[in-house]
């Protein structure tokens, strides 16, 4: 018999690394990645109604209404291939309804990771990251420069990635909202110092990965 696979949940401000921890972790671990900013960016690529409603908000840096966001997150997470290889959900919940929803619907994590970072430079980062539209994997230009002119010379920006946005986005980052979500979380948050270089950041995920796992593991020899 195997252990459960892996529930974790990625939090943080905008551009604290998130995504690119996801990276980390899925190449790693093998779980399924759910960005809520990712499924909401491709509902605008493709047009559909909600992906135009989501735009507004996404330009002007809010919080996308949870009867567009809610449902899609939770599809994504029933699928087969979630409930099999276990999950990491970045970027949802965001509100305390969020997260109601998903405790209503059965969805509690291992772990919730909150990578702490200070404002001034989530700045930086969500101003100097790029795409590739190719791999889809985060750059930014003075911290995690792309390999090979070639790869330079595609990157992408963000559509939602403007300094106007970044300004806002941090003035309206509502501490209280995010209090109240770490509060439904208590017991299984992890607090990690966001401002190291990304390998290292990863190295003390890892290691709480590695752990969780391995209590998993010793949970089932015991039964
Ligand atoms: P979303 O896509 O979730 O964006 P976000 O929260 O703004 O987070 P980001 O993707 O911007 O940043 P990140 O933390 O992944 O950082 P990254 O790894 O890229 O959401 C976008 C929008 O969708 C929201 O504004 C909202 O409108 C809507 N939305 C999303 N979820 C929603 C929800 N649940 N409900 C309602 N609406 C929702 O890193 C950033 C940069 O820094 C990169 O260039 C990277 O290379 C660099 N970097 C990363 N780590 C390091 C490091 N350790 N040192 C130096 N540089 C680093």
């Amino acid at each position: 018999e195997k252990a459960e696979p892996l529930r974790v949940m990625i939090s943080g401000a905008p551009a604290s690394g998130k995504g690119t921890q996801c990276e980390l972790i899925t190449k790693k671990y093998n779980l399924v990645h759910i960005a809520a900013g990712d499924l909401l960016r491709a509902e605008v690529a493709a047009g559909t109604e909600n992906g135009k409603r989501a735009k507004e908000f996404m330009e002007r840096g809010q919080l996308v209404p949870d009867e567009i966001v809610v449902m899609m997150v939770k599809e994504r997470l029933s699928e087969q291939d979630s409930q099999e290889k276990g999950w990491l959900l970045d970027g949802y919940p965001r509100s305390v309804s969020q997260a109601m929803a998903l405790k209503k619907f059965g969805f509690d994590p291992d772990i919730f990771i909150l990578l702490e970072v200070p404002e001034e430079i989530l700045v930086e980062r969500v101003v100097g990251r790029r795409l590739d539209p190719v791999t889809g994997k985060i750059y930014h230009l003075k911290y995690s420069p792309p390999e090979t002119e070639e790869i330079a010379a595609r990157l992408t920006q963000r559509f939602d990635d403007t300094e106007e946005k970044a300004y806002l986005i941090l003035f309206s980052f509502p501490e209280n909202n995010v209090e109240a979500v770490l509060s439904m979380y208590e017991d299984v948050i992890v607090k990690v110092d966001g401002t190291l270089p990304k390998q290292e950041v990863f190295s003390k995920i890892d290691n709480i990965l590695t752990e969780l796992l391995e209590r998993k593991e010793s949970a089932l020899g015991s039964l």
